[in-house]
């Protein structure tokens, strides 16, 4: 078995910032509620006309991680690509990644985890490397959130929320057993699937009838029970991290860097204080960025990265849950 270790890291988000006055413009809300409830004070939103899509950012973000990995394209053996916002309903954005960085034929697989997203391909791509079948995968997670959204008064508890982005990481054969990702814990909770959901076009419920249906037919946009979702939030982020540390015998005084899914500042903040975690030993930017989702993670591991506040051997924990239920946690010994 081998160990497998992130040796590059990049990510990209869209020029365009849509602050919380803005969003006040086209719809019932105020910065106060916004930033009060959720921490977040602007997101980026793809602007009308722009290029970018999920792959697109995606392929952006990889290409700086390919870089500071030190490698070249070819040096890839599989692409993971994480989104809930692809650009077509198949195929999925992996291959396009595999096109757009003009790579050998690699496979390329998409997971549709939402918000855990992330999580889940950065532990399929642990286990590739793990048995040994791949030296180099390219892990991405991105989204294209701002199309998608309902930005009427009718769609503001959910269309707050999100924001645009991508980040990617370049995930390597190790010989340090030591280092690298110790360990990754997954989990879903099918039961639970309508609270946090979009439940059109399926095949169900195709465009034609979409097309003939009533203005009340929002089938199509995401729908939050964001309460319910809130608190499962806490319970399990509390429990899936205790789950990791406890599989290699460490406990929380021992993490130097905790990386949530950026889904809600609140979230991040009981985390925090159930693990007395100083300033120091946490990053969020969600203020900034808003929930983006299967890029939320990799884009503030990145940016933590980049800053300096994750130094050699330092102990980082990951951790996310969202839509699915699904949840997991990924404990690195940086
Ligand atoms: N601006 C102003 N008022 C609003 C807005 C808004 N944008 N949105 C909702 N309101 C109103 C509601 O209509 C409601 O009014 P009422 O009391 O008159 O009915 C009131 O504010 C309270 O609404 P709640 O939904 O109860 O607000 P809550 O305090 O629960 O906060 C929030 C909502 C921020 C969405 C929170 O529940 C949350 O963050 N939940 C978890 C989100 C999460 O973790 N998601 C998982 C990841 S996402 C993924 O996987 C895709």
């Amino acid at each position: 078995m081998y160990n497998s270790k992130i040796i590059g890291l990049g990510s990209y988000v869209p020029d365009n910032v849509v602050t919380n006055d803005e969003l006040s413009k086209m719809m019932d809300t105020n910065d106060e509620w916004i930033q009060e409830r959720t921490g977040i004070k602007e997101r980026r939103w793809v602007s009308k006309g722009s290029e970018d899509t999920s792959a697109v950012m995606g392929a952006k973000a990889a290409k700086i991680a390919i870089d500071k990995a030190g490698l070249t394209k070819d040096d890839i053996d599989f692409i993971v690509f994480a989104t809930l916002s692809p650009d077509y309903y198949f195929p999925g954005c992996g291959v396009q990644i595999q096109d757009m960085l003009d790579m050998p034929t690699i496979g390329a697989i998409d997971i549709r985890n939402q918000c855990s997203g992330f999580i889940y391909a950065l532990s399929t791509a642990d286990q590739f490397i793990k048995t040994g079948m791949y030296k180099n995968v390219l892990v991405i997670g991105a989204e294209y959130h701002s199309n998608g959204l309902d930005k009427t008064t009718r769609g503001r508890g959910v269309s707050v929320i999100f924001g645009d982005g991508a980040g990617a990481c370049v995930l390597s054969r190790t010989e340090d057993n030591n280092k690298g990702i110790l360990s990754s814990h997954l989990h879903s909770q099918g039961k639970h699937a309508d609270k946090l959901i979009v439940k059109s076009p399926s095949i169900k419920h195709w465009v034609p009838e979409i097309l003939e249906s009533t203005e009340e037919d929002t089938s199509y946009y995401p729908f939050m029970d964001g309460t319910f979702v809130f608190k499962h939030a806490v319970v399990r982020f509390s429990e899936v991290i205790m789950e990791g540390l406890a599989a290699n015998n460490l406990n929380p005084n021992d993490i130097d860097m905790f990386i949530p899914h950026q889904a809600n500042l609140r979230i991040s903040q009981f985390v925090q204080h159930k693990f007395k975690l100083k300033d120091d030993q946490i990053y969020n930017n969600i203020m900034k960025y808003g929930n983006t989702t299967a890029a939320s993670i990799i884009i503030a591991l990145t940016e933590a990265f980049e800053k300096g506040k994750i130094k050699d051997n330092d102990l980082v924990v990951l951790a996310a849950f969202g839509s699915g239920f699904t949840w997991g946690s990924v404990i690195i010994r940086w």
